[in-house]
């Protein structure tokens, strides 16, 4: 058995945790740290949202400011003062990993980040990376990095990969009872990650290194993208066979064994489905390996937008009206049902296309009030009220993300046309096109 003083601390609870990005990933883990006791600083470069959390403030919509409040009466303090990793005992990396411009992997923010807190790296401390990403990142680009400094990863310093899992919105699930995944570069490393994550949450699942972690994690959203784009090619088909796509999924869904529901949509959204694919389609290069199903149900998850936006154009037509010049209102832009995230969204990428063909396009967003930033993409709009007139004043309405906070038969009674991607309304109804 392998016995420490940093297991002390952590098991004790008297070590300081440090949390290097505070987003959708840092933030719910520094409040459960702080939750069970422990201290912890949270570090960030948004000084926005530093200011907004030492306020006990949250930035974001599910997670309430009584949380944060509470983590700070426990003691947490958020700050963009990278020194302060020198009082920590843990640092965990919750960073963004995103595509570049060319769908490549962009580990900038990992890598600088690490660049920036070695000056305060010292022996005793565990190091956990949390960011999604291709398998070998932790051994090949956080171990050398950190052995620059002259400490020896297993030995003087330990290093994890744990991913997280986060189903942001779902009531059900949060950090203490989803079972966290951990791989150590060494048995020192994953002990010690152990006892880093035994603390707050329900099951830490230990896997022989820190490849095996990450690529679990990329399986886990692969096998999520490939469903979803199969589900979305069989939509298309359904539609021209004039089978509803939805009763189809739920009577398969009854099958008590052997089969996962997956629903069709606009296309895939967020930080992870649509992104972290493509790191594994970048590493298996390497390799001579051509990852065909990822690049496949990319394909088809990326012709989604585009499709539901035929759908509307073929449905205008109908009624003898061009796409351009029609008034089109999109109702939610977030990711998904009721998170206020709009990264990735398919439906900002409708909106694209609507923009593209001229149309006049407003959304509605009951979580995104006004039209957010991206590096992609831009609108000068805030959310649309929705009421009898700003309803009926639409050529057509885009439901892209079925918030539980719309009033679907208040819309459906004052809408002239809908196009329905999330199978929302089940009975058929002639304003009513499914897509
Ligand atoms: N959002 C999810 O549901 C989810 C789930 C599982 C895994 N992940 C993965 O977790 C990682 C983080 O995702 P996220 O959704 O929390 O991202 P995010 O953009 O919400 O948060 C990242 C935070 O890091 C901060 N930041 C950026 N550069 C920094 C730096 N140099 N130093 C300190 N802070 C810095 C940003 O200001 C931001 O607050 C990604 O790899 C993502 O793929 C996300």
């Amino acid at each position: 058995m392998f016995a420490n003083p940093l297991i002390e601390r952590l098991d004790s609870r008297s070590a300081v945790i440090a949390i290097v990005g505070l987003g959708y990933v840092g933030l719910p883990l520094a409040i459960r740290y702080a939750e069970v006791g422990y201290r912890v600083i949270g570090i960030d470069i948004d000084h926005d949202k530093i200011t907004r959390l030492n306020a006990g403030q949250s930035y974001i919509d599910h997670i309430p400011a009584g949380k944060v409040a509470v983590a700070k009466a426990n003691g947490f303090v958020a700050t963009s003062q990278f020194d302060v990793i020198a009082e920590a005992d843990a640092i965990i990396l919750c960073l963004p990993t995103p595509l570049s411009r060319q769908r490549e992997p962009d580990l900038s923010y990992v890598l600088n980040t690490l660049d920036a807190i070695k000056p305060w790296l010292h022996a005793g401390q565990v190091v956990s990376l949390e960011s999604t990403t291709y398998p070998g990142t932790t051994d090949e680009e956080v171990k050398p990095r950190i052995e620059s400094t002259g400490l020896t990863v297993g030995e003087d310093l330990f290093l994890v990969y744990s991913p997280e899992r986060e189903d942001p919105g779902n009531a059900r699930f949060s950090t203490d009872n989803i079972p966290k995944i951990c791989g150590g570069i060494t048995p020192h490393c994953l002990t010690v990650g152990i006892a880093l994550y035994g603390q707050v949450t329900n099951q830490v699942i230990p896997v022989s290194s820190t490849r095996t972690a990450e690529m679990t994690k990329l399986l886990e959203n692969i096998h999520r993208a490939v469903n979803i784009g199969l589900v979305n090619e069989i939509k298309m088909l359904t539609d021209r066979m004039g089978i509803d796509v939805y009763e189809v999924i739920n009577a398969a869904a009854t099958k008590p064994f052997g089969f996962v529901p997956y629903y069709p949509g606009p296309g895939i959204g967020g930080h992870c489905i649509p992104v972290d694919p493509f790191y594994l389609t970048w590493k298996a290069h390497e390799y001579g390996i051509h990852t065909r199903f990822i690049e496949l149900a990319g394909e088809i998850n990326n012709a989604m937008p585009g499709w539901v936006v035929q759908k509307l154009i073929d449905a205008l037509n109908r009624v003898g009206k061009p796409i351009k010049n029609s008034k089109v209102l999109v109702l939610g832009v977030a990711y998904k049902k009721n998170v206020d995230d709009a990264r990735e969204s398919p439906a900002v990428r409708v909106m694209d296309h609507l923009a593209r063909k001229e149309a006049i396009v407003s959304y509605s967003d009951p979580h995104l009030p006004v039209f957010p930033k991206m590096r992609d993409h831009r609108f000068d709009l805030q959310s649309l009220a929705l009421t009898e007139q700003s309803l009926s004043d639409q050529d057509a309405i885009i439901i892209t993300t079925a918030h539980d906070l719309f009033d679907y038969d208040f819309i459906k009674a004052h809408a002239k046309l809908i196009i329905d991607t999330r199978g929302v309304y089940r009975v058929s109804d002639p304003k009513v096109i499914k897509a």
